[in-house]
């Protein structure tokens, strides 16, 4: 087993491009460095965008499907990509007994710690990896593939398209592939732009408290699947987030969500309705010109 881990470094160290590498790797390291020394008491957790408790219902139906729906229970493997030390892919793979989790990251600081705190669970691995390049897991193999945080890590769209290209390569037709980032209106237009060459279909839940316009922070989950007939984006569109995933998932589109990417595709910004604001600007002066009563309340 350690030889066979130790090969998939050595092929992973030739085989991934060079561009960027020294940047992830010090860069993360370092962080998780300073965290472990300002950390003496074992509470060195990093935790970033959201917790598993704050995103569970949101991701729930899509795990769910894949727990109860798959029929091959033995091979129903978790891959957490840009891992770091978020539990939540420990979480995932506990709450629905998924058979096998396999935590990645560039960073060696961090693998070497989890390789550390799940050293005597068999079901879990951690191995050093570049998300651009994967190639230790198999194609369709990952029923469940997670990104929180990952993407936003990476600089510039090559190498965020290398990764996606990466996790379309390894989901499993009937997997999904969740993908939680900070309120990016880039992000959406990413997806937008390269998921249907690559056959993905793709929604968009906003989780916040509160309205982000109101200052509630929030987190976009994308969820995606390999487009098929069970699984398809009825509009070529993201932002109109009509994604079905059939007969399994039932998960209606939640408010939140839809005041947000309505506000986004019309004022092209999660916290303003700049655009419509400007339309009620012209109503009140078109009122003006037409009506010398009292101003109403617009
Ligand atoms: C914002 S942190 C998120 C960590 C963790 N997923 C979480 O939610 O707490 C980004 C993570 O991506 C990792 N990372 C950065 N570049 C990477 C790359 N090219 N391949 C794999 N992981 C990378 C970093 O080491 C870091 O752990």
């Amino acid at each position: 087993m350690e030889q066979e881990k130790q090969n998939i470094k050595n092929n992973m160290k030739n085989t991934i491009s060079s561009l960027n590498n020294k940047y992830y790797t010090s860069h993360w390291n370092e962080i998780y460095k300073s965290n472990n020394n300002n950390n003496n008491n074992n509470d060195n957790k990093i935790e970033w965008h959201i917790t598993y408790d704050k995103c569970k219902q949101a991701i729930d139906p899509y795990i769910r499907a894949v727990s109860e729906h798959v029929n091959e229970k033995e091979n129903l493997l978790v891959v957490d990509i840009g891992c770091g030390n978020s539990d939540i892919g420990v979480n995932i793979l506990n709450d629905y007994n998924l058979s096998k989790l396999l935590l990645t990251d560039f960073s060696f600081e961090i693998i070497n710690e989890i390789t550390q705190t799940y050293k005597n669970d068999s079901r879990i691995e951690a191995i050093e990896a570049d998300c651009r390049n994967m190639e230790f897991v198999n194609n369709n193999a990952a029923y469940i593939l997670l990104d929180k945080g990952t993407f936003d890590a990476l600089v510039g769209e090559n190498d965020k398209y290398a990764m996606l290209k990466e996790c379309k390569r390894m989901l499993h037709p009937k997997g999904f592939f969740i993908s939680i980032s900070f309120p990016s209106v880039q992000r959406i237009k990413f997806f937008e732009k390269y998921c249907p060459e690559l056959g993905l279909a793709c929604r968009l839940k906003i989780i916040a408290d509160g309205d982000p316009a109101d200052g509630y922070q929030s987190v976009f989950v994308f969820i995606l699947g390999v487009q098929n007939e069970n699984c398809t984006t009825t509009s070529s569109s993201t932002m109109n987030y009509k994604f079905n995933y059939k007969p399994m998932i039932n998960d209606p589109v939640d408010e939140l969500t839809t005041l947000c990417l309505d506000r986004i595709e019309y004022s092209g910004s999660l916290y303003t309705n700049k655009a419509e604001e400007d339309a009620k600007e012209d109503g009140k002066l078109m009122q003006n010109l037409f009506d010398d009563s009292e101003e109403d309340d617009i």
